[in-house]
């Protein structure tokens, strides 16, 4: 089903130029873009030097929105590609003036364009589209093809923290994070069972949980 476009998009967006990078697109080719490395001064961004999170596939941003405020000295960057829902994030973080998060609407294949080396601490996966048909396995977030890539701006020692309630998706992604030499730390396959209050429930994370859906969550360190 195709989604509408929100009405007065583009207004909207330029109206969030404070918190949105929107992805340079003029090289069409995302592989030969990335090859424009590590163009973003993540400092000058935030105005400190402060540990960076990044989550990939943020939807409408509630997560970010939630994990910057609950920790000022963390700088959160949300990637979504889907412009549509992006802007609901960014709308929140002006709304409510959190000073430490910040958007890209851009494709996670284009990431290395942005993000310097070593820049980022930790990654975030939450609910990314399982993809279950056969054939699209590679653009899976946690396909190794990503893993490799994440390993470009990613710290040694940092970590991706993955949850979703896909079964098959998840044990995919235990093997990939092994094969591309990241060290599981945790495998949970009943996230609500650990009582984690320090668990911050996302978009679709809140619809799985009332559909009655295990959520499994791993953490995978570089
Ligand atoms: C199922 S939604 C989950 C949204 C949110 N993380 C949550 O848990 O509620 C997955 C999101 O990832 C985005 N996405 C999928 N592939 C992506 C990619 N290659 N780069 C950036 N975003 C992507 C989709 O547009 C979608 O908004």
């Amino acid at each position: 089903m195709r989604m509408h476009r929100k009405s007065r998009l583009e207004e909207r967006l330029a109206a969030c130029s404070s918190v949105l990078t929107v992805a340079d697109l003029s090289e069409k080719n995302m592989k030969i873009a990335a090859l424009d490395r590590g163009s973003a001064d993540i400092c000058a961004l935030f105005g400190n030097s402060n540990r960076v999170e990044l989550e990939i596939g943020c939807g409408k941003g509630k997560f970010a929105c939630e994990t910057s405020l609950r920790d000022k000295r963390v700088n959160i960057i949300a990637v979504e590609k889907i412009a549509n829902v992006l802007i609901e994030g960014c709308e929140r973080a002006i709304e409510e003036n959190i000073p430490n998060v910040r958007f890209i609407n851009c494709a996670a294949e284009v990431l290395p364009k942005y993000l310097p080396a070593e820049s980022v601490d930790t990654i975030y996966l939450n609910f990314s589209n399982p993809l279950p048909k056969c054939g699209y396995a590679k653009q899976r977030l946690t396909h190794p093809k990503f893993l490799e890539e994440y390993k470009l701006f990613l710290k040694k020692g940092g970590k991706i923290v993955q949850k979703t309630d896909d079964y098959d998706f998840f044990l995919f992604s235990l093997e990939s994070f092994e094969k591309c030499g990241y060290a599981v730390e945790e495998k949970c396959f009943d996230l609500a069972a650990l009582n984690d209050d320090r668990n911050i429930v996302t978009e679709h994370e809140r619809h799985f949980m009332d559909m009655g859906k295990k959520i499994y969550r791993a953490v995978a360190r570089l």
